[in-house]
């Protein structure tokens, strides 16, 4: 027999059906509640709320699994590509031998920008914060696609293969021309040659007289931050992605408000949170014990721990903790941070404070370490998330788009303001 929730409100009862996903979760459906009862739920935050059915991403926070379209991430992060990870992701399935050459020929030819688009980029004050550009240069680049940004859902989606490609391509050329920009340099064109990651490095820090020709310990460490940031379920960037998507907005202003969401010091911004944290930590000479101290004070937030699904290690966390000491040793550097990161979560994970909130280390605790490994700078370290987070607002959008009777997002709220008044003098 279907399982029902029953909810008493004075003297009636009310039955809601409670659905359940392919991985048990269950829900109750509520969607008749104001109808039938004239109440709504409550819930800050949305932390006990699923705001749609999606079947992109399985998180199990209790237990730390991650997974794409069904495949655990430990599985992607030791066999897959970035490029494979974002087909499979957007379209349900890891590319075949030629479609995976197809994938990759569409995005390498997509990589140069519209030269209205670099004399845009020019307008920018140099030291402009790279998601505000990013953000704002997303947008704008659908002017140049009219076909993809019609707003008239069909014929979006008809172009969809299309924008997804370019969308991730250039996601890659707008960074790395925000940090030629911020160092003052000349832009360095994408070459045909070079794999997706090693394309990004190589308009990041060739020279005009010498190209910059990274390991592959570094382009395999670079791809692989990107795969474990492909998608993350309803995170607060994503749900802003299929939020404006609910409207009928076109993709690219849909990624556009994605960018802004990531933005924040408590979702991507975190990444460049915790290498400051780390970084003024060291500068105080602190081992980290009085941090976190302050942090049980509530005076301070340990960046890069906790989550609001893991109640257990986040499991791109322990990916990105090995692939760090794994670069540092490549690259024979010795990053004090990193000692520094490595005690404050030993002492975290055995202080009751953290362990009573189930406090762990999140993607972003170890992620600013493996950046500054490779060479790229902080204020990058966000829109290396965005890179990484693209396939996934892409998925999302579609789903929205895609779906046969998608409703527009509009939740409902509790008036708290003044009582009815009047401004008229009697
Ligand atoms: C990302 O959603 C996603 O999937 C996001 C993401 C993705 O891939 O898209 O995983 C990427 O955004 C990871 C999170 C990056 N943010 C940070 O690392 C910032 C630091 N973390 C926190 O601000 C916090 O943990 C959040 C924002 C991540 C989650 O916040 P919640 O779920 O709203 O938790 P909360 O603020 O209600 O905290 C619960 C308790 C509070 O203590 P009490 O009031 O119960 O005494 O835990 C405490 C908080 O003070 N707490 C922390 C803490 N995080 C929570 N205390 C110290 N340091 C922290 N980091």
């Amino acid at each position: 027999m279907d399982e029902i929730a029953k909810i008493i409100i004075g003297d009636q009862t009310y039955s809601y059906p409670v659905i359940e996903g392919t991985e048990r979760e269950k829900a109750i459906d509520i969607r008749r509640l104001r109808s039938d009862t004239g109440y709504i739920t409550y819930d800050d935050g949305f932390g006990n709320t699923g705001s749609c059915i999606s079947d992109i991403t399985f998180i199990d926070g209790e237990t730390g699994i991650l997974r794409y379209r069904g495949i655990p991430i430990e599985e992607l992060a030791e066999h897959a590509d970035f490029l494979s990870v974002a087909h499979l992701v957007i379209y349900g399935e890891l590319p075949d031998r030629d479609g995976y050459y197809e994938w990759i020929k569409n995005i390498r030819q997509r990589a140069p920008l519209h030269t209205g688009l670099m004399k845009m980029f020019e307008s920018y004050p140099p030291n402009a914060h790279p998601m505000a550009v990013l953000s704002s240069m997303l947008n704008s680049m659908g002017c140049y696609y009219p076909q993809m940004t019609s707003n008239n859902r069909e014929h979006d989606l008809e172009h969809f293969e299309d924008a997804a490609a370019l969308l991730i391509s250039k996601v890659r050329t707008i960074a790395a021309l925000t940090y030629r920009s911020e160092m003052g340099m000349p832009f360095v064109y994408p070459r045909t040659d070079l794999r997706y990651t090693e394309n990004f490095l190589h308009m990041m820090f060739s020279q005009p007289y010498n190209r910059y020709e990274p390991t592959e310990a570094v382009v395999d460490a670079l791809d692989l931050f990107l795969v474990l940031h492909a998608d993350h379920e309803q995170n607060c960037s994503t749900s802003t992605v299929r939020m404006v998507a609910s409207g009928g907005a076109n993709l690219f202003a849909s990624v556009s408000a994605g960018v802004g969401a990531l933005w924040g010091p408590l979702h991507g911004g975190a990444n460049t949170a915790v290498v400051r944290m780390l970084e003024s930590i060291h500068e105080r000479g602190d081992d980290g014990s009085r941090y976190i101290e302050a942090a049980k004070r509530g005076e301070e937030r340990l960046m890069g721990f906790g989550h609001r699904v893991y109640k257990n290690y986040d499991p791109r966390a322990k990916i990105l903790g090995n692939a760090v000491r794994r670069v540092l040793r490549e690259l024979d550097q010795n990053d004090p941070l990193l000692n520094i990161a490595q005690r404050l979560e030993e002492a975290a994970l055995s202080d009751d404070y953290f362990i009573s909130r189930k406090l762990y280390p999140n993607v972003d605790f170890y992620s600013g370490l493996l950046l500054k490994a490779i060479g790229i700078p902080v204020e990058m370290f966000t829109v290396m998330f965005a890179i990484g987070r693209m396939p996934g607002w892409i998925a999302n959008w579609k789903e929205v788009a895609a779906a046969e009777k998608g409703r527009i997002y509009r939740p409902r709220q509790i008036y708290n303001g003044p009582v009815k008044r009047t401004m008229l003098k009697s």
